[in-house]
């Protein structure tokens, strides 16, 4: 059971007594083995110690893990009759921040450790204000060396004060103080008869009774994909770790971000089938209906939906000696899916000692701050105060592949929630009709890659000219092409929508749906469309393959629209005769993610059209 289990980490600044302290926990509760209680006896008496060193222990072990290969956090267990540990060590170099986080993120419990002789200090106050960005819900601040000062009181009660009114400032729910000397062992697994003042527990009373579970999220069911399971023709599963919450088969899901529904039809382990199962459980889910889910989707309770959303404000942790650069490309990883993305802006960098917010152009080592965040395609995730698994991410730099930061999210940005789409309709007994012949059979034939290109942009942006003008240059090549045009689909098909956002949806759901068929028959298709709405053309973006989506961003200015007024729209626009015309009274959600940024403001429409050639070349879809 889980509550039999704590996991807690330590944080110290290097001298703090780190490593003695976990060596005496493992002493006092017999952990250690006798070989190597001999090795450090021997160790310490041949370097005079008068007493038992037993960093030796903790370091050594440590430099056992270490050999060999750069490994952030050892993980050390011990037991007692009460409870099961875990402790996530990080040695205390220069890096600790970063190394705190590795191996906070899971902890129940931080220990902060505080030299008595050196009091509050700024390290100190990082730690716990790192312990309570991450959640750790209990925090326990044990000054240590209290044989250095005499075991007085008055040193643990200023200590004490001090970082009480500090902490009163952070979200910290449970944060309890205990005097200790590692050394000597007072007050570590021990009552100490040196301070006879103190009353309250020993560290391993608290860190045995401490309420385990309190940082965990056992209600959002959130199931991130690591990969799809084959084996044989009728069996297909997808495999993972729950990140929270809790699963029954017969419970309805969709898949996100596609929105594609279905039901959980059983539920794999290693044993067998579960009749349920929950968050930290390994297992293989089966759906009742065969859906398109890979890696990096995440499976969710249909009616408990995380954040869908590409624009996140986010606290930002720096872990590396190269600075922040804003809006360059790094990499996310959170949950089982890798993202591009970048960091837009940097509101504020936080200072540790009195946790202030200062204006910042970048972020150091170490350094604190809120930032925006900007991916290229959709997180699903939670703010990490309601959930800890799916709410936190690293940033990876390109280049080197090293991890430069940790995230937490806060909340979507403004314009950064993606709606989830209605998933995707079908008539009751209805079965889809495999094509005989496939696409990649046409493809073959046809000389080139099937693809979807998006065309979107302000009215008279020169959106149809360019789509046109490139048509004619396909022909000749014998291109397949498909042309749906904004104007034209509304003439019949789509000749009962007007202009509401509502009725835009629908326009573009459509529109999307025929794309995809004329994609799967081989051709490249022209679409041109002011799909003003970000989330109107994600969802266009969701029903083809990665790579095959080439959204084009016509790029010119309402005032250049405005006076090329082709159709005259925008003056009867501007006499309000036009209710919800984009650019005049209706938005425009400029892309973020467009592969392809064409500018008919500076330039012709034939250039534009070399552009894409060059890009459907560069991508392989043209020869
Ligand atoms: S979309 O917003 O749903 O993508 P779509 O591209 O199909 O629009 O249709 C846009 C065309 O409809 C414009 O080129 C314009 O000729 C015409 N139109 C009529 N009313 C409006 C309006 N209120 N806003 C934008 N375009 C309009």
């Amino acid at each position: 059971m889980a509550g039999d289990l704590l996991r807690f980490t330590t944080a110290g600044s290097v001298d703090d007594g780190k490593s003695t302290l976990i060596g005496r926990l493992l002493l006092d509760c017999r952990a250690i083995l006798e070989d190597q209680m001999a090795a450090i006896e021997r160790a310490s008496r041949s370097r005079g110690d008068p007493y038992l060193d037993l960093a030796l222990l903790t370091d050594g072990l440590r430099a056992e893990r270490e050999q060999g290969i750069t490994i952030d956090v050892a993980y050390r267990y011990f037991a007692t009759p009460r409870r099961k540990f875990i402790i996530a060590d990080t040695p205390g170099h220069i890096q600790y921040t970063r190394n705190m986080i590795t191996g906070a993120s899971t902890a129940d419990l931080a220990v902060v450790l505080i030299d008595a002789r050196k009091g509050v200090v700024t390290q100190s106050k990082r730690h716990g204000f790192i312990a309570s960005l991450l959640g750790i819900p209990h925090i326990v601040v044990a000054v240590n060396k209290m044989d250095l000062v005499e075991y007085r009181q008055e040193v643990f009660e200023a200590i004490v004060a001090e970082y009480r009114a500090f902490a009163s400032k952070l979200a910290v729910p449970d944060l309890t103080f205990i005097p200790i000397s590692a050394l000597h062992g007072d007050n570590v697994v021990h009552p100490s008869q040196a301070m006879p003042w103190y009353d309250g527990p020993t560290l391993l009373h608290h860190l045995e009774r401490v309420h385990v579970g309190a940082g965990r999220n056992l209600v959002d069911f959130r199931f991130p994909v690591q990969m799809t399971i084959r084996n044989h023709p009728d069996f297909r599963g997808y495999a993972g770790q729950i990140a929270s919450g809790t699963i029954m088969p017969g419970e309805e899901i969709v898949v996100l971000p596609s929105g594609q529904t279905s039901r959980v039809q059983e539920i794999i382990t290693y044993g067998g089938s579960l009749a349920e199962a929950a968050a930290g459980d390994s297992v293989v889910l089966r759906l009742a209906d065969e859906l398109d889910v890979g890696r990096g989707d995440m499976i969710v309770r249909r009616r408990n939906l995380p954040l869908i959303a590409d624009r996140l404000e986010c606290t930002l942790c720096w872990m590396s000696e190269e600075p922040l650069r804003l809006a360059a490309p790094y990499i996310v990883r959170h949950t089982t899916r890798q993202v591009s993305a970048r960091i837009v802006g940097l509101d504020y960098r936080i200072d540790v000692d009195t946790l202030h917010r200062e204006l910042a152009e970048t972020l150091h080592l170490n350094e604190i701050g809120r930032v925006t965040l900007e991916t290229s395609q959709v997180l699903c995730c939670d703010p990490y105060a309601l959930n800890r698994a799916t709410g936190g991410f690293i940033l990876i730099d390109v280049a080197t592949n090293n991890t430069v930061a940790a995230g937490m999210i806060r909340r979507a940005a403004q314009n950064g929630v993606v709606n989830i789409q209605p998933p995707r309709l079908r008539s009751s007994d209805v079965a889809w009709e495999e094509a005989t012949i496939t696409r990649a059979a046409r493809e073959a034939r046809n000389g080139h890659l099937a693809a979807v290109l998006w065309f979107t942009g302000l009215s008279g942006s020169g959106k149809s000219t360019i789509a046109r003008l490139l048509e004619r240059r396909l022909f000749p090549l014998g291109v397949q092409t498909f042309r749906l045009d904004g104007d034209n689909v509304r003439h019949g098909l789509n000749g009962d929508l007007g202009f509401s956002p509502a009725d835009r949806q629908e326009n573009i759901r459509r529109v999307a749906e025929v794309a995809k068929l004329a994609f799967e028959h081989g051709a490249i298709v022209l679409c041109t469309f002011i799909s003003p709405f970000r989330r109107d053309r994600e969802f266009a973006r969701s029903l083809i393959p990665a790579g095959r989506f080439i959204e084009i961003y016509v790029k010119c200015d309402v005032a250049t629209c405005e006076a090329r007024d082709p159709k005259g729209l925008y003056a009867r626009a501007r006499r309000g005769e036009i209710a919800e015309f984009t650019g005049i009274s209706s938005p425009y959600e400029e892309p973020q993610t467009a592969e392809l940024i064409t500018d008919t403001q500076t330039q012709s429409a034939e250039a534009c059209v070399e552009e894409i050639l060059a890009l459907l070349r560069s991508r392989g879809i043209l020869r």
